[in-house]
């Protein structure tokens, strides 16, 4: 068959939902500042579903330091991937600063966190090695895990027993092949606000040998008393073998970079192909983060004023008798029961008739009969934000309880 033509038949899980949800449900367009209230198809929507945790998308100390960066060095500086001609003073400045940051010996910069997750397992394992992974791990893990010549085992998410057993089948194939194993986890669970049980992961170190890598994406400068992520809320940073964040959240921009012993980040520093094949991070980009990361050291107040809104988003919520699952973090998820058509007509109504603007997440992300409606609450929202949006949610609560969407019955 014709590669083109078999596209045309099957246009992939999201794809084949494209013909009604572009431009609405999917690659919706918001426009004007980064700040809670923003435009959508031309009407004021109050916006919960951006990953600007801190707030530091528009901080003005941001904005400046960004065009500071733009007009001093261009984006094309540094040409070049780092080990050929692309390294810079203010790469290895923000490197280090990320690494005592995070309470690491050393720091490699990546310019994606996607890429860069892949390529950091792929650098780590051979054929050899046992990769053990949480179930509920994000695409990047999963597609590291994939390239992975060597076994993998999966593990039932934050479930220690079936950790257990499954680092007990590592153990029995790494004494055959001579390999090592590598434990890989997440700090904070994007989808259901989740901690990795970082601790617990930790505690089967007693039992076995493996070493711990933790995508913190979600945890970095939202969690632990300095922002320094989950490890340090949990009380067990020095046990993170090698820490990854994305720049993509709390930071407020592209990149990303992971930290751990010195001799492993000089491993990868020349040995990761995303690094050594790809060009450096743009100056302006690196200049930016270290502004992002001098606020993030200095400025305590806004990780205190996130985690306002937070608590009064979640505690509101939950008053109100809604189910945000298992939660422990910044992340909101709120569970409601129902089916996709359901979901569509509440994601409409809410936009629409009560100006709120979040994620949906339907099966087969979460099961089916179940949506989630994802909140993502930032540090420059405002109690009164949050409010409005515990009352918005009670109406379409009490409108799907009536079977109201399904009946098709609500427009704008
Ligand atoms: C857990 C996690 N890891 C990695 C990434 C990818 O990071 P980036 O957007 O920098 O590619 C994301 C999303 O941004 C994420 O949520």
């Amino acid at each position: 068959m014709d590669l083109f033509e078999k596209i045309a038949s099957n246009r992939g899980p999201l794809g084949s939902h494209s013909h009604y949800a572009h431009g609405y449900f999917t690659f919706p367009k918001l426009e004007g500042e980064i700040k809670p209230r923003m435009i959508f198809r031309g009407k004021e929507v109050l916006t919960w579903s951006l990953n600007n945790y801190l707030g530091l998308a528009n901080h003005p100390e941001v904005r400046q330091a960004d065009i500071d960066g733009a007009t001093e060095y261009g984006m094309g500086l540094p040409m070049g991937a780092r080990i050929m001609s692309g390294n810079s003073n203010l790469h290895e400045q923000l490197e280090n600063e990320l690494a005592e940051f995070v309470m690491k010996p050393d720091c490699l910069l990546l310019n994606f966190g996607y890429q860069g997750v892949v390529s950091i397992i792929d650098a780590l394992v051979g054929r050899h090695d046992v990769i053990v992974y949480d179930a509920e791990s994000h695409a990047c893990i999963i597609d590291g895990v994939r390239l992975h010549a060597g076994k993998r085992f999966v593990y039932t998410h934050n479930d220690m027993a079936s950790l257990e057993k499954q680092l007990e089948r590592a153990t029995r194939m790494t004494n055959e092949t001579g390999g090592g194993i590598l434990v890989i986890t997440e700090g904070v669970f994007g989808m259901s606000g989740n901690q990795g049980d970082l601790k617990g992961v930790l505690a089967l170190k007693e039992k076995f040998s493996f070493r711990l890598f933790v995508d913190d994406a979600h945890g970095f400068g939202t969690m632990g008393a300095t922002g320094a992520g989950t490890g340090e809320e949990q009380g067990i940073q020095d046990g993170i073998d090698l820490y990854f964040s994305t720049f993509a959240k709390s930071m407020a921009s592209i990149g990303a970079f992971v930290a751990g012993p010195e001799s492993v980040i000089e491993y990868l520093r020349y040995n990761m192909r995303s690094q050594i094949f790809a060009k450096s991070l743009p100056m302006p980009l690196v200049v930016g983060a270290l502004k992002r990361l001098e606020l993030l050291r200095t400025k305590p107040e806004l990780k205190d004023n996130l985690w306002t809104v937070v608590r009064a988003l979640q505690s509101g919520l939950r008053e109100k008798g809604f189910n945000l699952g298992t939660t422990k973090s910044p992340v909101t998820p709120v569970f409601l029961n129902g089916e996709i058509p359901d979901a569509t007509q509440i994601t409409f109504d809410l936009r629409e008739n009560h100006g709120i603007f979040c994620s949906i997440v339907v099966y087969p992300v979460v099961p089916k009969g179940v949506i989630m409606l994802r909140l993502i609450p930032t540090a420059v929202h405002t109690l009164e934000d949050v409010r409005e949006t515990i009352t918005a949610f009670e109406a379409v609560a009490e409108k799907l309880d009536k079977g109201l969407y399904s009946k098709n019955t609500v427009s704008a």
